[in-house]
């Protein structure tokens, strides 16, 4: 069940779904973290969030104080569900809260980005550089004709300059379309069509793995379909050669001679759009999530300041790609507005080997690191003998966003890398909620680990059956939210009628399209998406808890779990596993697998396939493509958008592989 793909709950059992997971071991924060953060005690945390929910004018109203408006709100909330504006009248800048704020403080001369590439080049840049690049790059984008209002597509690598052009773009009203630098020409097109954009602005190549990823040439292949776009713009990065356009390709590094650094922000309207984000969804056509200015803006400076615990001399390290959500929300925008230190890194984590992000984080002293569940289970792959080799002893605060984290692989995190002495946030969110919505505070939640545990400020969420009943404790069921937050998706673009249907599947309520449950504490737990829920002899299960079981077993670095059509039983359980090294993959190990699930979560699941392969299929962003899974599990062929694939090959190789 996708929310805007028009699938309806009746294909489903109409129940909750069932949670086996057993997990009770708690960790209260550490005393000393505490005694210096922001929030400091689940008193304080439950003080204030009451008052979030009681008085949410007031507590939306003091949030907003904290930013700059040149006009201040008249009207905090209108709420006409499913459509909310917020801070209404007010007008803003948000690369002026970002940079100029920041420039009468000793932040001036604070880093605000330190970079690394791939190849090893080093590059810092304060506040007040940024600030001057970003003023210079608005007066680039106008000169080229880019008028408030108009779109203009992002495909970069992760350079310095992919924060410089979102920024230049929100600084003259511009909404921007980042495109994620992996993504081939076709689905490069469909963004550029769907939004309309007038400007590409873009890099020669990008360095991965040691590989150019010959970004212009994609551009140039995608706009040879695409009639609104009248310029690039080219970053030299790699020092390609590449196919110059007299008239419509300008390199980057020309144009910004040409302009000063003299640059007005123009104030928006708090409602004014200030980007479009493509999701994959797991199936069907892309939806270019719209997000606007103030609320956006709000949202994601007060979740950075007490999810991280922002502190002024923190050096933050989010291994996202800016890309994603994650990169707009916690590498750019929400570091930045807290006027912070952000280590931007260009390429993969194991070049030129497994220990790059530790060796990174040594050598800036990273004190606080967010990465995806995805990554933690590779990195527990690779071995502990990676971050052992580097000193580690910065790092305060860990975090993890994008999929359910199995208990093991937190505790991994927790020991290895926190050396059990960092608290580890696990923060639930998506690209339509635009910042994170369930999370600990580091100086107060007790945390436990698989759990994103409570709502942050000013979000009601709960979990619900079918009918919007809500669930026991303990029942799995539906996760909602059930009141306007500021930094909520405003629309689709283009496509306003599918956006309202995140708003219809359980009426009056926003529905994540994820499954939960809520503990005796009233935690949250995640169970997966609730399109890939499993209906096993009239159990309905989700991913994450047999999978979280299957990564529990030392011999499994990964797994995924999907169903088939089952006469009997009517779904029948079908794990793909790849194997941590040093495991054969074995008939006895299928086994001993299928035994270890049917154990820890009953019989009724025993699986009737265990399949090893060498690598599952990923979204580019490192989430489990399921869908495509459950077609092999079927025998089927794959059908439907593979373009979000991360590795094309992987498919190939597990349709080939043995599926006795
Ligand atoms: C999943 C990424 C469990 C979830 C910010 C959600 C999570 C989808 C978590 C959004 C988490 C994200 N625990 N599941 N901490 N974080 N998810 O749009 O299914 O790329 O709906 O946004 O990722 O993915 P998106």
């Amino acid at each position: 069940m996708s929310p805007g793909m028009g699938l309806s709950f009746t294909a489903m059992n109409p129940n909750s779904i069932e949670s086996t997971m057993k997990e009770s071991r708690v960790f209260p924060p550490d005393e000393e973290f505490s005694k210096h953060a922001h929030i400091r005690s689940m008193e304080q945390y439950r003080a204030l969030y009451e008052k979030s929910l009681n008085d949410p004018e007031a507590f939306w109203g003091e949030m907003a104080d904290a930013l700059h408006w040149f006009a201040p709100p008249r009207e905090i909330l209108v709420d006409e569900r499913p459509h909310a504006r917020w801070f209404v009248g007010g007008t803003t800048n948000i690369a002026y809260n970002c940079l100029d704020r920041h420039l009468s403080s000793l932040r001036r001369n604070k880093a605000a980005i330190l970079w690394e590439g791939e190849p090893g080049e080093t590059r810092t840049l304060t506040y007040h550089q940024l600030h001057r690049e970003v003023c210079r790059f608005a007066n680039v984008l106008r000169k080229l004709g880019v008028r408030t209002g108009d779109r203009v597509a992002i495909y970069m690598g992760m350079v310095p300059e992919i924060a410089v052009a979102m920024l230049a773009c929100a600084r003259i009203g511009a909404p921007h379309m980042v495109i994620f630098g992996g993504f081939a020409a076709d689905a490069v097109r469909d963004r550029i069509n769907d939004s309309k954009a007038s400007l590409v602005v873009t890099c020669d190549g990008s360095w991965r793995r040691g590989q150019v990823v010959p970004l212009k040439a994609i551009v140039d292949k995608a706009i040879a379909e695409c009639p609104s776009v009248r310029h690039t713009v080219v970053f030299k990065r790699t020092g390609e050669r590449v196919n110059m356009e007299p008239g419509r390709d300008h390199y980057w590094q020309e144009v910004i001679e040409a302009v000063n650094a003299n640059s007005t922000p123009v104030p928006v309207e708090s409602e004014h759009p200030l980007f479009i984000l493509y999701t994959s969804g797991t199936t069907g056509k892309p939806k270019g999530i719209v997000h606007t200015t103030g609320g956006y803006m709000v949202g994601t400076h007060v979740t950075s300041k007490y999810v991280f615990d922002l502190r002024e001399n923190d050096t933050y390290f989010c291994t996202a790609d800016v890309g994603w959500i994650t990169g707009h929300s916690y590498v750019v925008y929400g570091p930045l507005l807290n006027g912070a230190t952000v280590l931007m890194y260009e390429g993969a984590p194991n070049f030129p080997d497994q220990g790059r992000l530790w060796q990174l984080c040594e050598r800036y002293g990273v004190t606080i690191f967010y990465t995806a569940p995805t990554a933690i289970r590779a990195f527990m792959r690779w071995g502990e003998q990676w971050p052992m080799k580097a000193d580690l002893s910065c790092l305060r605060l860990l975090g993890s966003v994008g999929e359910p984290i199995n208990p093991e692989a937190w505790m991994w995190y927790q020991r290895v890398i926190g050396n059990a002495r960092c608290p580890v946030v696990d923060t639930w969110w998506q690209t339509e909620t635009g910042a994170i919505m369930l999370s600990p505070l580091p100086g107060a939640t007790p945390t436990k680990p698989g759990s994103a545990t409570l709502p942050f400020f000013g979000i009601e969420a709960d979990v619900v059956r079918k009918d919007g009943t809500r669930c026991a404790p303990n029942e799995g069921g539906f996760l909602v939210i059930k009141r306007p937050w500021p930094s909520m998706a405003r629309t689709i673009y283009g496509d306003d009628e599918r956006y309202q249907k995140y708003f219809t599947e359980i009426p009056g309520v926003y529905f994540t399209g994820d499954g939960a449950r809520r503990d005796d504490d009233g935690y949250f737990w995640l169970m997966g998406r609730v399109d890939d829920v499993l209906n096993v002899a009239g159990h309905r299960l989700g991913t994450a808890e047999i999978e979280s079981a299957l990564v529990g077993h030392r011999a499994v670095a990964e797994a995924a779990v999907v169903g088939r059509p089952d006469e009997l039983k009517g779904q029948g359980l079908v794990c793909f596993v790849t194997l941590r090294p040093g495991f054969a993959a074995t008939r006895e190990l299928k086994q001993v697998l299928a035994e270890h699930v049917a154990s820890e979560i009953g019989r009724f699941a025993r699986p009737d396939m265990v399949r090893f392969a060498d690598a599952l299929p990923k979204t580019r962003s490192g989430k489990i493509m399921r869908r495509l899974l459950k077609e092999i599990a079927g025998g089927g062929e794959t059908q439907g958008d593979t373009t979000t694939l991360e590795d094309l090959s992987v498919l190939a190789a597990l349709r080939a592989s043995d599926d006795e």
